[in-house]
Order: C-alpha cells, then sequence, then structure tokens
C-alpha cells in the first residue's frame, strides 16, 4: 500500500538519468512514451533504491501523464519498492507448497536472525525480508530469492538461511 505521507523528502534526477530515460523514449513511436514506464521505473530504483513518490511524480512529469497512472503501475508490480528498502532483500516465497515444507518457519528465523519485522530494514542498512507469491520452484520448496541481482536458492533450512545472510554481511 503506497504511503504517500511517509515519502515527502524531494528529488532531484540527475543529467545522467534524464538522457538514459531520453534514450529509452527513443525507442517508442511518438506520443507511446508511457509505455517506457517499466524501465524508467528501474531505473529509479536502481539510482535511489527505491521508487518514492516525489520520484514517481516527476517520472510522471517526465512523461506528461498523471501520477495516478505511475502509482498504479508501481504498486501492481512487486519489483517495485514503495518504502525504503535494505542494500539485500530477502523474499521467501509464502504459498501453499512452500508453506507445507516449512516456509512460515523461515521466515520467522529469519525476522529473528535480523531482528526486523517483514518490510523493515536492518539499523546497518543491509537487509529488509518479505514474503512473496509463489516462486515457480515449487517442486525445490521452500525457497527463496533475494534482490538486487534476484538469487535463487532451494530447499531452505534455517542453517542454510544462516549462512546465507552471514555471507551477505561479510561481502
Ligand atoms: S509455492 Fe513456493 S515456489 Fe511455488
Amino acid at each position: 500500500m503506497l504511503k504517500i505521507e511517509e515519502q515527502q523528502q524531494p528529488v532531484e534526477f540527475s543529467s545522467a538519468l534524464v538522457e538514459k530515460f531520453d534514450e529509452i523514449v527513443s525507442r517508442y513511436p511518438a506520443g507511446k512514451q508511457k509505455s517506457a514506464l517499466l524501465p524508467l521505473l528501474h531505473l529509479v530504483q536502481a539510482e535511489f533504491g527505491w521508487t518514492s513518490a516525489p520520484a514517481m511524480d516527476k517520472v510522471a512529469e517526465y512523461l506528461n501523464i498523471e501520477p495516478i497512472e505511475v502509482y498504479e503501475v508501481a504498486s501492481f508490480y512487486s519489483m517495485y519498492f514503495l518504502q525504503p528498502k535494505g542494500k539485500y532483500v530477502l523474499e521467501v516465497c509464502r504459498t501453499g507448497p512452500c508453506c507445507l515444507v516449512g516456509a512460515e518457519k523461515i521466515m520467522s528465523h529469519i525476522e529473528g536472525k535480523l531482528g526486523v519485522k517483514e518490510g523493515e530494514v536492518t539499523a546497518d542498512g543491509l537487509f529488509s525480508w518479505r514474503g512473496v507469491e509463489c516462486l515457480a520452484a515449487c517442486g525445490y520448496a521452500p525457497v527463496l530469492q533475494i534482490g538486487p541481482e534476484y538469487t535463487f536458492y532451494e530447499n531452505l533450512t534455517e542453517q542454510s538461511v544462516d549462512t546465507l545472510i552471514d555471507n551477505l554481511r561479510n561481502k
């Protein structure tokens, strides 16, 4: 859910970022610039770490569309983060097959190990975690993926999750 009141910091787009916008928009026919919205939001997220409301407003202004058109898209796709997040985001599948073999236990283990609730950021800025819908690897459940690279891990145990987190901490 978009929480506009938490996202009031103004943002400025660098000329390098706008140049990338221009290049992407140039791939589409004149008047169809809205079609570039998804890649532009990815660029914004890569630049700022998340897609804040002021950043989405600026994208709307750039594309000459209404802010609500950007909010609709950004809030539909879970790859866009509408709140600040850690450098690494652990996304645990919480759909039926993964739950049957312990996904909920894995999520509470992650919550305890990181010391933050779902959606929060650890004090060192390194980690967030959340439950997501089926990651299409049900036969290897329970599974998780870790953004920003979306590396994928199967057959999770509490021990393997500890190793994953410790390795990322020591990177
Ligand atoms: S239910 Fe978890 S990957 Fe499909």
